[in-house]
């Protein structure tokens, strides 16, 4: 592949960008005053300040800085076949860094992500990847493993997450739906990740959380990625930043989007957002829907909080298969965290407080186990062991596919119980939809603001 003339970074850092603590006082760069305290993004990405890069290299020891060739070595020359996908930064390629790379690397699989010249993202998000990633570790959140900053060349080094996204999870078009004990483990794992984030002694504001920047890895162990829009929390006295709004629409905070205030309750009502695709199995967005439909959150919140309704709006494809006290319990969640009102809404420790104990609840109708067999695009069997109550085992009913007679392995077994009461949807599973587009510039254009100007 190759990588496209870059120009200035600093064009790429709008004054909107940098955060305003809400009464603005005398500028201090926290990591000189105490080495404990980590480094800033504005502590290096406003232009006066008198920090480089290279003054990053102690507070980011823990990266690995690569050469251009070296990362064209580990993708086989960002080879196609290697390709994993693209959002705004820019391309994504699998690379592979075997042991002779480098002393102290171990061999693994990478995901190399390279900044598109020619894209809506410049040098400030790479900056904000490196210096939040660089300096914060959790098993919830992506591992950076390294970047390459050569000339106008921008790539930043991931480990590898074999399940890729959780868009493409949960909205994908054919095989087997994403179970719902594993819905949930995704939805308390981003949990921590966020929480984490915001109990940091400085606090992080993520600001873009989505299913697109939600990766899972073998095992569905979810990793919050993507901190191109993250940016520090308000500190002391202060109550919130102001921003020039960004983020994806469908997922930002109204009081953010009506006065830029920002807070880490915005991204707790982002948070509320992806709980409630996790339950409905919709887009936030999705312009092919009539109506209120449109937009999932002004659907779907007045019906949140009604047991019967609820049953109706539940994912289709899950066909009734969820614990309906887990359900109610994670609907009356994902209420609190979409509030309008921002005090309102729960702390992200306490969302991880009560979705916990929903693992253990057994009420899912459904047979002792689903075992879903293997198929190209899931290489791991699923297996989701339940332990049912005697009335349900006798109605108990196992539905194997089969092709000629002969067993298919790329077809699925299926454990079905009968029709849960009032459930609807059930067995209807919804014809394949168009994929809804929607993206930061999106959200940026139907606000029409001014204050972020992408390079188009
Ligand atoms: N560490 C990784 N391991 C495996 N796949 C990855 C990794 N990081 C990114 N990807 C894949 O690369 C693709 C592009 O990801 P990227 O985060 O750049 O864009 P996006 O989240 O789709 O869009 P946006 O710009 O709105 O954030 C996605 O399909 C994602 O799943
Ligand atoms: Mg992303």
């Amino acid at each position: 592949m190759t990588l496209k003339k870059y120009f200035s970074w600093k064009h790429m850092l709008p004054n909107c960008i940098k955060p305003q603590n809400s009464s603005p006082g005398p500028k201090v760069h926290a990591a000189k005053q105490s080495p404990s305290l980590r480094l800033s993004l504005s502590d290096i990405s406003h232009p006066g300040s008198p920090l480089s890069l290279s003054d990053l290299s102690n507070s980011l020891m823990s990266l690995h800085i690569f050469t251009l060739k070296e990362l064209e070595l580990i993708t086989n020359k960002f080879a196609k076949s290697n390709f994993l996908g693209e959002g705004g930064f820019g391309p994504v390629y699998k690379g592979f860094i075997d042991d002779n790379l480098r002393p102290g690397l171990k061999a693994q699989s990478v995901a190399v992500k390279v900044l598109d010249l020619d894209g809506t993202q410049g040098h400030r998000e790479w900056l904000a990847e490196v210096i939040f990633l660089g300096q914060l570790k959790h098993p919830h959140l992506v591992n950076l493993i390294g970047y390459c900053y050569e000339d106008e060349h921008r790539l930043l080094v991931y480990e590898y997450m074999a399940r890729g996204n959780l868009e493409n999870q949960l909205f994908k078009r054919y095989g087997p739906p994403l179970p719902w004990l594993t819905r949930l483990k995704i939805a308390i794992g981003t949990a921590k990740g966020l929480a984490f984030l915001h109990e940091e002694q400085k606090p992080v504001i993520y600001r873009d959380f989505k299913t697109s920047n939600i990766l899972l890895d073998l095992a569905y162990n979810a990793k919050v990625s993507d901190f191109g829009l993250a940016t520090d929390g308000p500190e002391g006295e202060e109550t919130h930043v102001t921003t020039c709004v960004m983020g994806t629409e469908g997922y930002a905070a109204p009081e953010y989007i009506s006065t830029g205030h920002l807070t880490t309750m915005s991204d707790v009502f982002s948070f509320g957002v992806v709980l409630l695709e996790l339950l409905t199995g919709r887009r936030s967005v999705d312009k092919t829907r009539p109506g209120r439909e449109k937009n999932l959150v002004e659907w779907a919140r007045p019906l949140l909080k009604d047991p019967y309704k609820l049953d109706g709006i539940m994912d289709p494809r899950l066909e009734g298969q969820y614990s309906t006290e887990g359900a109610r319990k994670a609907a009356a969640l994902a209420y609190q965290c979409l509030s309008n009102h921002p005090k309102s809404r729960p702390t992200m420790s306490s969302v991880v407080k009560t979705l916990k104990p929903l693992l253990e609840l057994t009420d899912i109708p459904i047979g002792p186990f689903v075992y879903i067999v293997p198929t190209q695009e899931n290489s791991e069997p699923i297996i989701q062991k339940i332990v049912p109550n005697d009335h349900q085992e006798k109605e108990f009913e196992v539905k194997i596919e089969r092709n000629g007679g002969k067993k298919d392995e790329k077809k699925e077994k299926i454990a079905r119980l009968p029709r849960r009461k009032g459930h609807r949807h059930r067995n209807r599973v919804q014809p394949a939809r168009s994929r809804a587009i929607y993206s930061d510039t999106d959200l940026y254009r139907t606000l029409g603001t001014k204050l972020y100007s992408p390079k188009h």
